[in-house]
């Protein structure tokens, strides 16, 4: 079994801890305001000791100006690898690895795709970049939180996919909730409307790798749903969902799109031809 050491103790910090500790790593734990504790995990007096006590790191802080305030604790990290599992920009990211990179450690930046009660179990992935050869030493280790998943050298690529994962997610929940807000409104069961709409998401979902193609090839051509027709259909969505007392602002980004779309002649195009709309 490795020693590693986790820095910051939130919700995320403490099941990564608990995951290390219950698969038998030697666990270190330092968190900037004392009295958060998990159970097995040695409790470091300071920054400089938590990271002198294991050559993983792992910090998972609530933004990265805490990781880089962090940092100007640590001392030397010769010797060390920093995995940043902080939400942040690919920027932020690479800014990261240049001021560990100056206290001569090595980086390797992380994107949780779970939620604390997910880690060490089925379903949760993190993705990691930076120093491969980093990442190998302590992949392993690493794969104790979740399946790891290295998607590149630049610092900045792990962040990048977990950005565009996370886009993807707060676009979907936003039109869940919209058409919660419909039936409920129109004094529906969501409770029964529920599996519906699981099932209809799941057979849009089938459209993606197609959405992809489209996307590399720049066919955007349609005999399936072109936006022109799309465009006919949006007002109904909206003046429906106004007509229940509710705001249509999921929506409207949504109609937007397309009738810029439109404007620009691509009527008989897929909604694929969106993506080129979002460029700016
Ligand atoms: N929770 C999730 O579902 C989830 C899922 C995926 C990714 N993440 C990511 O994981 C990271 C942590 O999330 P979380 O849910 O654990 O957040 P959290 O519960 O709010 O914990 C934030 C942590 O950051 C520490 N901190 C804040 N400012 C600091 C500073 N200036 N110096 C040192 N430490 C500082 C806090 O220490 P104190 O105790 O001293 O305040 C605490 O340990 C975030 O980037 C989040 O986006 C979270």
């Amino acid at each position: 079994m490795s020693s590693v050491t986790v820095i910051g103790l939130g919700l995320m910090g403490k099941a990564l801890a608990g995951a290390f500790v219950g698969a038998g790593h030697r666990t270190t734990v330092w968190n900037r305001t004392p009295g958060k504790n998990v159970a097995g995990a040695q409790h470091a007096e300071s920054v400089a000791a938590a990271v002198g006590a294991a050559d993983l790191v792992v910090a998972c802080l609530v933004n990265n100006d805490a990781v880089h305030q962090v940092l100007a604790q640590a001392g030397s990290l010769a010797g060390k690898v920093l995995v940043n599992l902080t939400n942040g920009t690919p920027s932020q990211a690479r800014e990261v690895a240049a001021s560990v990179a100056e206290l001569g450690g090595r980086y390797v930046d992380g994107g949780i795709m779970a939620v604390p009660q997910m880690i060490a179990g089925p379903g949760a992935l993190v993705l990691y970049s930076g120093s491969q050869e980093a990442f190998a030493e302590h992949r392993a280790t690493l794969e104790t939180l979740a399946e790891a998943r290295f998607m590149g050298a630049d610092a900045g690529a792990a962040a990048l996919y977990d950005l565009a994962l996370l886009s993807g997610m707060y676009g979907m929940f936003g039109g869940i909730y919209h058409a919660f807000a419909m039936v409920r409104a129109a004094g529906g069961d969501v409770r029964e409307f529920a599996p519906m709409l699981t099932a209809w998401l799941s057979a849009m979902m089938a459209a993606t790798p197609e959405a992809a193609e489209e996307i590399v090839s720049g066919e955007y051509a349609t005999e399936v749903s072109a936006l022109a027709m799309n465009q006919l259909a949006l007002p109904n969505f909206i003046d429906a969902s106004k007509e229940l007392g509710l705001r249509p602002d999921v929506l409207l980004p949504i109609q937007r799109l397309i009738d810029r779309a439109v404007e620009a002649g691509h009527g008989g195009d897929s909604l694929t031809r969106l993506v080129e709309m979002i460029k700016e």
